[in-house]
């Protein structure tokens, strides 16, 4: 009788294979191939099936349960509309040294001081430490617990027996399930691999539901985006948070990616100080307050972050090309809407900055992809091509399309009274735009060529 070959299936991805090998053809993770036939029956049989649960109607669902409760943080509340929700799991991404252990330790001692029992369980940096940051921020209340640990059945028996009612992991990529014993199957990989970060998730969620303790996961994501691990998070969870800046300025931008108790535009800000992460009030001070006027390559943007408006200052620079081919280099801007606007400007235009360098960047470590941008970034590469300065009370909004026209953008109204309550009185537009508030002045521009002509930009 011929023998059946064993065949092997990737606990990760899923993927089967004839032949056993230590990492998984199809996904690349090590040690994920199991022999199938051990993996038992993937079908409960009916027998085993709970049937006690049957469908309800939606109105009797009980809500009291799911009303957010406020940290004491308030921009933090104000992003995730009131606050956390018991049971509830978020996750907090951001790059390393962004300020999300910071953050963080913030809302566990605001939750504390009004009282409640919170718990940081830190996998990454040492109780001692976490005192010493806690320090910085003032007085530490007696209901903070920390648990420096990295054995996720640890975490696990730390929040059941201390019960609190808001645990804080840092990081998820550094909580891991020890090696499995004789006999036992678990996922195994370094702490961190997709595997890991997803079994440890997988059991804190589990935790949270039923113990109906508000969660906090942090996840690290690089600036490439590299590391999968928070990314293959994001369905898991109810909440998905993003803490973005640039660690060489001092404003941070919270943001909820994902949220499924309630609207998701809503930005939150901060300013990292000694003292730890301060609210910002009033954004235009820190981005534009070092401000040149006068000088050839700036032009103010009114920007659309969630549903706030923070009026930037982006700049370009233009130099004679320094190689064979032309350089460009962005920061905070879409590079691929930098080169489509260049390629508008020279074929509608009539401006020779094909064969130049150019360098964009919005000051203040904002990042600003939208497509009204457009119109700012094209004045601003006209004004530093042509050795223009542009009038320092002027604003530009507006998308371009490729035959050079410029065009209406969404929430104009919102960005023009920002724009003038900042004393930015002069915003170039597109033609069918609606009418601003009194006091502002409109400048409707149907092209490109248009509005580098109205700067006095020869083309
Ligand atoms: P951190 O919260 O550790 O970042 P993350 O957890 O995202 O990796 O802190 C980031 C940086 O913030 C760190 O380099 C030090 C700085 N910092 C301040 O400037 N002021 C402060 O009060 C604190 C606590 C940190
Ligand atoms: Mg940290």
């Amino acid at each position: 009788m011929a023998k059946t070959a064993k065949r092997h299936r990737c606990i990760d991805c899923g993927s089967t294979t004839a032949r056993w090998a230590g990492r998984c053809p199809a996904c690349g993770e090590w040690n994920t191939l199991v022999e199938e036939d051990q993996l038992g029956s993937l079908v409960q049989a009916v027998d085993d099936l709970d049937l006690s649960l049957m469908p309800m109607p939606l109105s009797s669902v009980d809500v009291s349960e799911a009303a957010a409760v406020p940290t004491g943080v308030g921009e933090f509340d104000r992003v995730l509309s009131g606050g956390l929700v018991p049971g509830s799991v978020t996750l907090l991404g951001g790059e390393p040294g962004i300020g999300k252990s910071t953050l963080l330790l913030q809302v566990l001692v605001a939750r504390a001081a009004a009282g409640h029992r919170v718990l940081l369980v830190s996998a990454e940096e040492s109780a001692h430490q976490v005192r010493l940051r806690a320090e910085r921020l003032g007085p530490v209340p007696p209901s903070l617990l920390i648990l420096s640990a990295t054995d996720i059945g640890t975490v696990v028996k730390a929040v059941v027996d201390s019960a609190p009612e808001l645990v804080v992991v840092d990081s998820i990529q550094s909580v891991s399930m020890g090696p499995a014993t004789l006999g036992e199957r678990r996922p195994t990989g370094v702490p961190g691999s997709v595997t890991q970060v997803r079994e440890c998730a997988d059991q804190l969620i589990g935790l949270a539901k039923s113990r109906q303790v508000a969660m906090v996961l942090v996840g690290h994501v690089t600036k490439d985006g590299s590391l999968a691990g928070p990314r293959a998070l994001e369905h898991m969870v109810d909440t998905v948070l993003s803490f973005e800046g640039d660690r060489h300025h001092a404003l941070r931008l919270l943001l909820a990616v994902k949220h499924r108790f309630g609207p998701t535009g809503e930005l939150g800000l901060f300013e990292m100080g000694d003292q730890g992460l301060n609210r910002v009030d009033d954004p235009g001070r820190l981005l534009l307050g070092d401000r040149l006027t006068g000088v050839p390559g700036g032009v103010v943007l009114p920007a659309l972050q969630g549903r706030r408006t923070l009026v930037v200052e982006l700049q370009a620079l233009v130099t004679p090309m320094g190689l064979a081919q032309p350089k460009r280099a962005v920061v905070g801007l879409d590079a691929g809407r930098l080169a489509m606007t260049l390629a508008v400007l020279a074929s509608h235009a009539g401006l020779d900055v094909l064969k130049l360098d150019v360098f964009a960047s919005v000051a203040g470590g904002v990042r600003v992809t939208e497509p009204a941008a457009d119109l700012a970034v094209a004045l601003a590469v006209a004004s530093a091509a042509s050795g223009v300065p542009l009038p320092a009370n002027l604003a530009a909004v507006g998308e371009v399309g490729l035959a050079g026209e410029v065009r209406q953008v969404t929430n104009l109204p919102r960005r023009l009274e920002e724009s003038a309550r900042l004393g930015f009185d002069q915003v170039f537009v597109g033609a069918s735009s609606p009418d601003g508030p009194p006091g502002l002045k409109l400048i409707r521009v149907q092209t490109v060529a248009e509005a580098v002509w109205r700067c006095g930009i020869p083309g």
